[in-house]
């Protein structure tokens, strides 16, 4: 199970060294949620802080983009530019995915689409043979710290029913990522749906714990 720290819920007043704590502990896929106050009611950083923020970092980690944007059929080169490796992009918000994907995908990232929880499946489907993850979300995207929507089970397993497809007929694997509400007790449940990769903000960066004994807590549940 790939765990992808979100950095929403650190301290966003000191994100290098919430993300270098996070890197410490072993985990070197972060999750960076973009959010630009119009597709969701809540802003957070843009390419210029994730610029800053590769630099600081070198060039060790994944930087997994969350955007949360708009326009990401205009912006997506910005974000490759200031050092992402992966984009995830909306299908509620693009209006033309297949063409936002591949582009994503010709720039040099790997290109991801994100499916709200009101979302039908099908929207990732139509484009499963270009893409190389599918984000389900598992709470309605703006705010960490939501509790986790059951009901997202069904749409998971018809994911992984269609990937496993896809792999059996010699096409692309495709991870299955969850963002929203994953914590210790619900972690183990999604590996067994088939999630590949877990989505966790509150339950890694919170006034707790440190990242390092949260994280122990996680991959326990995991055992
Ligand atoms: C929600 C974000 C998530 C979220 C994760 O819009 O995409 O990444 O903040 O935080 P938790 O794990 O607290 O739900
Ligand atoms: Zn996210």
């Amino acid at each position: 199970m790939i765990i992808a720290p979100s950095v929403l819920t650190a301290d966003l007043a000191d994100l290098g060294n919430a993300c270098s704590e996070a890197i410490d502990a072993g985990l070197d896929r972060l999750h960076l949620d973009v959010m630009d106050g119009n597709f969701v009611p809540n802003l957070t950083f843009g390419p210029p802080v994730i610029a800053k923020l590769r630099k600081v970092l070198g060039d060790g980690p994944i930087f997994d983009a969350h955007l949360m944007v708009e326009n990401a059929e205009e912006s997506f080169q910005q974000y490759i530019d200031a050092g992402c490796n992966h984009l995830s992009v909306h299908a509620e918000a693009v209006k033309h995915l297949h063409r936002c994907v591949t582009a994503i995908r010709e720039a040099g990232a790997t290109a991801g689409v994100v499916l709200n929880p009101g979302t039908p499946v099908d929207a990732a489907l139509e484009v499963l043979s270009e893409i190389d993850l599918v984000l389900v979300m598992s709470v309605n995207p703006g705010f960490g710290g939501q509790s986790f929507i059951p009901t997202v089970e069904s749409k998971i397993r018809r994911l992984k029913e269609a990937i496993d497809t896809q792999v059996a007929a010699g096409g692309r694997p495709v991870q299955i990522q969850v963002d929203g509400g994953v914590k210790a007790h619900n972690i183990a449940m999604l590996r067994d749906w088939g999630v590949s990769n877990c989505v966790v903000g509150s339950g890694i960066f919170n006034d707790k714990a440190s990242v390092a004994d949260n994280l122990a807590v996680i991959r326990q549940a995991l055992e």
